[in-house]
């Protein structure tokens, strides 16, 4: 017993004398640090500001800053990865969903036109928040667009193949600087070559048809396309393109700016378009005048057919028309049906990313018919 009480006796002389050093050593920094440092402590208001200044830098106040772009339904029910745009044309700057419980939160909506109910049943609801802007996508010419009713004065911004839309959707030829040797003319087994889809009369298409079947009385044109039976597949666009020495690029209507992924084809190929859509000058907003043959460059069909056999003689003559490839380069349009929208909206998600700018569409048709 006494032993023990001995041993705790010793215990609480060292707790006290430890307690005696812990404390003396404290005072003696508590002195030493207020001498060397006049603020030792931050005070409250400071402490709140760095709290904040990190709650700034955090990560989900950034993400939140990429607008939310909604597509409100897939455009003809075509559906693709929304990493599509990041994939194909690097754009990755807006959050693309078609998750409609997100609508109140949506900086921007795509409507499709031709998607539209005309009672207007499936336009998303109303009152809209206040911060959003609705994007009118249309990528038919006004031969293949219906006028319904009430649309007017709904829209924010136009998304749309003509120029002036609000956001212009298009593939352009890319400059380089440092001339590109390296291309060579595809080996030709073909002379003028056509792929047409729709051959339907209602859309306009007459005008190229008969066209063609002139065309075809003085030179031999060969087909290829749904329209014709000769379906194509995707894998073989390009090639077959590729393989002819000229190639119709027929618009199915003629509009100011409508020049489609037709002419692109041709280009991306190796292959010289012969242009049937607006006038030259308007082709040469968007291409040089030395890459394509336009029809109205000749008095008649018979003179456009003398001019491409001439051409398939003379080989220095028909050279001429890839000059433009030392420094331009075109980039391939993406061929398959279900791709069809892909661009328009990856050029929406850019541009909803740098432009946030109020802004009302007035008088819609008004504008896309006149
Ligand atoms: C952090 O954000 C708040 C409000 O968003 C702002 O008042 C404050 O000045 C910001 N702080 C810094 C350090 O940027
Ligand atoms: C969008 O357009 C509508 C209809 O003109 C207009 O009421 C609304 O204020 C516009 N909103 C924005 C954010 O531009």
């Amino acid at each position: 017993m006494s032993n023990t009480k001995g041993s705790s006796l010793i215990r609480v002389g060292v707790v006290v004398t430890l307690a005696g050093v812990i404390s003396v050593s404290l005072v003696l920094f508590w002195f030493s640090s207020s001498n060397n440092c006049p603020t030792p402590f931050f005070k409250p208001d400071q402490y709140s500001q760095i709290n904040s200044a990190e709650s700034n830098n955090s990560l989900p106040d950034k993400v939140e800053e990429k607008p939310i772009l909604l597509l409100w339904v897939w455009p003809q029910d075509y559906r693709f990865d929304f990493s599509d745009c990041k994939k194909f044309y690097n754009i990755d700057s807006c959050q693309l969903t078609d998750d409609r419980s997100l609508y109140n939160n949506a900086d921007n909506v795509i409507v499709y036109h031709r998607d539209i109910r005309w009672d207007l049943s499936n336009l998303p609801p109303s009152p809209r928040p206040p911060f959003q802007r609705w994007l009118w996508l249309h990528l038919e010419s006004p031969t293949n667009t219906q006028r319904i009713p009430g649309l007017e004065n709904l829209f924010n911004l136009t998304l749309n193949y003509r120029q002036d839309a609000d956001i212009p959707v298009r593939l352009r030829l890319t400059t380089t600087k440092k001339p590109n040797e390296d291309f060579v003319i595809p080996k030709k087994d073909k002379l003028v070559c056509w792929i047409v889809s729709n051959n339907d009369p209602s859309t306009g298409t007459g005008t190229r048809h008969s066209f063609y079947q002139e065309l075809s009385k003085y030179i031999q044109v060969t087909l290829y396309g749904k329209a014709f039976s000769r379906f194509l597949d995707y894998n073989d666009y390009y090639p077959t393109m590729a393989s002819c020495k000229f190639y119709l690029s027929f618009e199915n209507s003629i509009h100011k700016d409508y020049i489609t992924e037709k002419i692109n084809g041709p280009f991306v190929a190796g292959t010289v378009p012969v242009v049937l859509g607006p006038p030259r000058r308007n082709y040469e907003n968007f291409v040089p005048a030395d890459s394509f043959i336009h029809v109205n460059d000749f008095p008649d069909i018979k003179s456009l057919a003398e001019y491409l056999l001439h051409l398939d003689k003379d080989e220095d003559a028909y050279r001429k028309y890839f000059n433009w490839r030392k420094h331009l380069t075109p980039t391939p349009h993406l061929i398959l049906q279900t791709q069809e929208f892909v661009l328009a909206i990856c050029t929406a998600c850019d541009y909803v990313a740098r432009h946030r700018e109020y802004k009302e569409v007035h008088d819609l048709y008004d504008w896309y018919f006149n």
